[in-house]
Order: structure tokens, then sequence, then C-alpha cells
């Protein structure tokens, strides 16, 4: 059945939008709505490609009973993917009591440690501190730096930011936006109630937003071009910066199992829909070798939309997660009109940003085995800049020696290296059954040459690319060596 009526709070109102009576389209970006309304123009533009959080707002999903708030940029979000959930603008956070306006704590400490200058970043680190502040995230220096990353501020320099928030923000303090939770959670349940799903025939655009994965198989075989997104961080780019059309989306978002972490049969089960903030705090409880990576994904707004179905399902040779699935040897339950399937990971990716869905298919879930102890998993990312940047080289290898210290087991999966991320085949077999030594692995290091030839781009030239690669290989030598990788 049709449901063309998307519905949502904004701030404390709740709002109907009709997109058969409306010149918004499903896809409209949640920043381009705002922007539209006369009263709520706080938040920014900056980039409108997930870089600067000028247009950070806070977004309120009702998860088993509990409020769950998430600082997210609103230049990828689409409109209609906020569905029975609410958004909070820079505009609610302060009150009007008689003719005063009384600032949020969060923006009395932006004022105190002298945070704002031009003012034009201030909304958007406004709402990423309070964010942090609702979701009770311990104030301290690692934690105020994964805050705060997400947003670029050209004036002030970071320090007086950051002070704004040591000083001013660690205490607990209620507002009014907590006062109201208990109405929120009762309209949000309402909303998500008596309208579950929606599948809008908008005139230029078919928008379908399942809540079970059996709706989600079915959507996907009765519209087989539709394009499939979960956080949508990478597909919004292309609708914003090379205005790609998107005739018709199916957002599996909503399905709430495809967000669930199990353990079963030795394998850790990851929803395709968990998020990189999700698996950012899996991997520091179970898988510690993957740490590296997580640390530097993208920013808490981009990490709080981005999942991990959507990481490998772009294929990129440059995406983070890809290496790290190739080095544990992940595998992917496929699901679709026609059944179940589960193949590898190295199946999954088959070529330049193509994997082996059918159009019928959806990427369901994750199986990681657990590590055993005498695996040993090494990850690193190259990238220009530490925060916020894509990778220009990254290894993650997975290495098992034998009492004689020889190579019983290698993977070296390389991403940025090829079109696709990929094996140092070469490399490998000279290594295996070899003793563990840096003279081997300076041999080894020739072979990487002979497995890749590397291109030039505005990342960085095939040489350095090149020596990177082999340079990583050593790194995992020398850390092994030092006892440092472990798991
Ligand atoms: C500012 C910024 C920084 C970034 N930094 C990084 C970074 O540091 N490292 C990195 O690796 N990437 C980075 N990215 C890229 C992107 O955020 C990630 O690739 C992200 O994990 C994609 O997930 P998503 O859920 O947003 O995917 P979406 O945009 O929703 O989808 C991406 C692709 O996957 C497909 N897809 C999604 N879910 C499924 C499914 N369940 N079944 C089948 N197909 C599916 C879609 O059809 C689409 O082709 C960055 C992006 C931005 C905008
Ligand atoms: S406008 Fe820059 S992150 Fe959205
Ligand atoms: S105060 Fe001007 S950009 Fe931050």
């Amino acid at each position: 059945m049709e449901n063309n009526t998307l519905k949502f709070l904004l701030n404390d109102k709740q709002v109907e939008i009709d997109f058969l009576k409306t010149d918004y389209l499903p896809s409209t970006t949640v920043l381009n709505y705002l922007r539209s309304q006369s009263d709520l123009s706080g938040t920014k533009e900056g980039c409108a490609e997930g870089d600067c959080g000028a247009c950070t707002v806070v977004l309120v999903e009702l998860l088993d009973h509990q409020l769950i708030y998430k600082t997210i940029d609103s230049c990828l979000l689409f409109l209609a993917s906020i569905h029975g959930k609410q958004l909070i603008t820079v505009e609610y956070l302060s009150q009007k009591k008689g003719q005063d306006i009384v600032l949020h704590p969060v923006q009395q400490a932006m004022v105190n440690y002298h945070g704002s200058q031009c003012g034009f970043c201030t909304p958007g680190f406004v709402m990423s501190i309070f964010g942090m502040h609702k979701s009770e995230t311990p104030v301290n220096d690692k934690s105020i730096i994964e805050t705060l990353s997400g947003n670029l501020c050209r004036c002030t320099g970071y320090k007086p930011i950051a002070d704004a928030v040591q000083h001013d923000c660690h205490l607990k303090f209620d507002d009014h936006i907590s006062a109201k939770e208990g109405q929120v959670k009762n309209q949000l349940i309402g909303i998500n109630h008596s309208i579950p799903s929606l599948k809008i025939h908008a005139s230029e655009q078919i928008y379908l937003l399942p809540s079970t994965l059996e709706e989600a198989i079915s959507l996907k075989k009765n519209y087989p071009e539709s394009r499939i997104i979960n956080g949508a961080t990478d597909i919004a780019i292309r609708q914003n910066k090379t205005h790609e059309y998107l005739p018709c989306i199916l957002d599996v978002s909503n399905i709430k199992c495809l967000k669930k972490i199990d353990e079963i049969d030795g394998f850790f089960l990851l929803g395709s829909g968990v998020t990189i903030e999700q698996f950012k705090i899996f991997s520091e409880n179970y898988y510690k070798p993957f740490q590296k990576i997580t640390d530097v994904f993208a920013s808490l707004q981009i990490r709080n939309a981005a999942t991990i179905g959507g990481n490998l399902s772009t294929a990129s040779p440059i995406g983070d997660l890809i290496p790290l699935f190739y080095a544990v040897k992940a595998k992917l339950q496929i699901t679709g009109s026609k059944g179940d399937r589960v193949v590898n990971i190295e199946d999954f990716i088959t070529g330049y940003r193509k994997n082996c869905l059918q159009n019928d298919e959806l990427l369901v879930s994750i199986l990681l085995p657990f590590l055993e102890d005498d695996i040993f998993v090494f990850s690193e990312k190259v990238s220009t800049r530490r925060d916020l940047d894509i990778a220009t080289v990254s290894l993650a290898a997975r290495l098992k020696l034998s009492s004689g210290n020889r190579v019983d087991e290698i993977i070296l999966a390389y991403g940025g290296m090829a079109e696709t991320v990929k094996r140092a085949e070469k490399a490998e077999n000279f290594l295996i059954g070899k003793l563990w030594s840096q003279d081997n692995i300076e041999a080894a290091m020739a072979f990487i040459e002979q497995d890749f030839t590397p291109l030039s781009d505005a990342r960085s030239g095939k040489e350095y690319r090149s020596t990177v690669s082999k340079n990583l290989l050593l790194k995992l030598f020398l850390l092994k060596r030092s006892g440092i990788v472990n798991n």
C-alpha cells in the first residue's frame, strides 16, 4: 500500500509532508529542507559533502524504548529517511523566558570561553557538543577530539572550543529537552505504530522505506532497479556534487534487525546496517586490531550514519573496512527473492566499485570469525590528513607463525594499490614457509612491486604508493618483532 506522507518531529512540533503535494523530493537533503524554512536558518551549508560540520543536527531515534541521540551531517541526510524520528536543530536549544533568550548551557559555554568569532561554524559545533552531552559521553581529551573532529572552524582555532567543552560541559545537567523526553517517546511510538513503512510514489522519485527485512526483499523483487541506501553518505554526495538523479530508492535504514550485533557458532554476526560508530565500539571491545582504522574513519557525524554494509557494498578500492575483512576472512550473508547465500569477502568484490549482488539481492550481515590466539592481525591506513580523510594506501594483514618462527599463513590485503582491494599474492607466496626475518621481509618487498601497478592521481603519485606499500610490510614486521601487535 502506498504511503506518501512522511511524519517526524521537528524539534517539538510534529511535521507531515505529503510528497504528492510538495516540491520537496523524498531525497531532498534535510539541510536544504531546513534552509527553506524562514525560521530555521541556523543550520549552515559549508561544503555539502560531509567535511565541515556546519550543517550538524541531532537526530533522535527510538531504539528498545530508549531515545538515542546522534549528531549527523544534514547535508547528507535524505528527508524521507527521518520518518518516525525527532530532528533537533540549533534553534531548539535556547529558550525564550519573557523578553529574554536564555542560552542552552552548551551555547553559554561557547560564549564563556570565546568559542566563536564570525559565527558561521558555531551552530554546527554547538550541535556536536549538545550531541555529546545528550549521549552522555564522558568528557576527556580523547572524546573532545572525537566529538569535534567533524567540525571545521576557520577563525577561532579549536582551543577555546575545546576549553568550553572541558570546563563547562562536563557536568550533568537537565535541560528543557530532557524534560520533554517522555512526550517525545510517546509521539515517536505513535508515528512508528501508525505508519511503520513508507512507499512514496512522488512524480519524480519513488522512495521505499520498509521496516522489515521481508518487506525489503519483496520490494527489491518488485523494483529491481531501485538503488539501495543505508546511511546514504556515499550516495548523497553523488546527488549533491554530480547531481546524480535517483529515480527509485530503497532505503533499508529503518530495518531494526539489520542494526544488531550477535554471536553465533564461533562468529560475530554484524547486521549490514550496523553503523561505523557501532562497529568502532565493537572493535574496541572484541576486535582490537581494527581500532587503528575505526579510530580514523571519517568523523563522528559520518560514522553515526555510515554503515558497514554500505562500506563493503561500495566495493571501493579505498574503502577502509574491505582490507580488514579480507584479513580476517569475513563471510557475507546475502538474501534475495530466490533465497539466501553466503559468500567470502573476496568473492563479493568483483571489480572497480562492483560487487556480486544480483538486482533482487541485498547484503544482510557480515560474519567475522573469532580471532584465534595465534593469529596476528595488523592494520594501517596512510592518508594525507589523519582525521576525516580517505586512504591513499592501506594494508590489513593476517599472520600465523609456526613454533619455529616460520610463516604458516599470511594475507596481505592492500587498499589504494589497484582497482579493487587486492592481495599481494606474489609476496605472500614468497613468504609462506620462510623464516619470519627482516632479510626475508626485505626480499618480499621486491615482490610487492610485481604484485601492483599503482596509479598516480590527485591523492598521490604511483612512486609514493609503491614505496608506502613496501614500507607497510616492513612496519608489520617491526611491530610484530617489538611485540606491539596484539589481538
Ligand atoms: C566526509 C566523508 C568521509 C568519509 N570517510 C571515509 C573513511 O574514512 N573511510 C571509508 O572507508 N569511507 C569513508 N567515506 C565513505 C562512506 O562514508 C563509507 O563508504 C560508508 O561506510 C558508506 O556507508 P553508507 O551506509 O553511508 O552507504 P550508502 O551511501 O547508503 O550506500 C553505499 C553503497 O552501498 C550500497 N548498499 C548500502 N547498503 C546495502 C545493502 N544492505 N545491500 C546492498 N547494497 C547496499 C548502496 O546501493 C551504495 O551503492 C566517507 C564519506 C564522507 C562523505
Ligand atoms: S555542509 Fe559541510 S558537512 Fe554538511
Ligand atoms: S568562528 Fe568563523 S568559522 Fe568558526
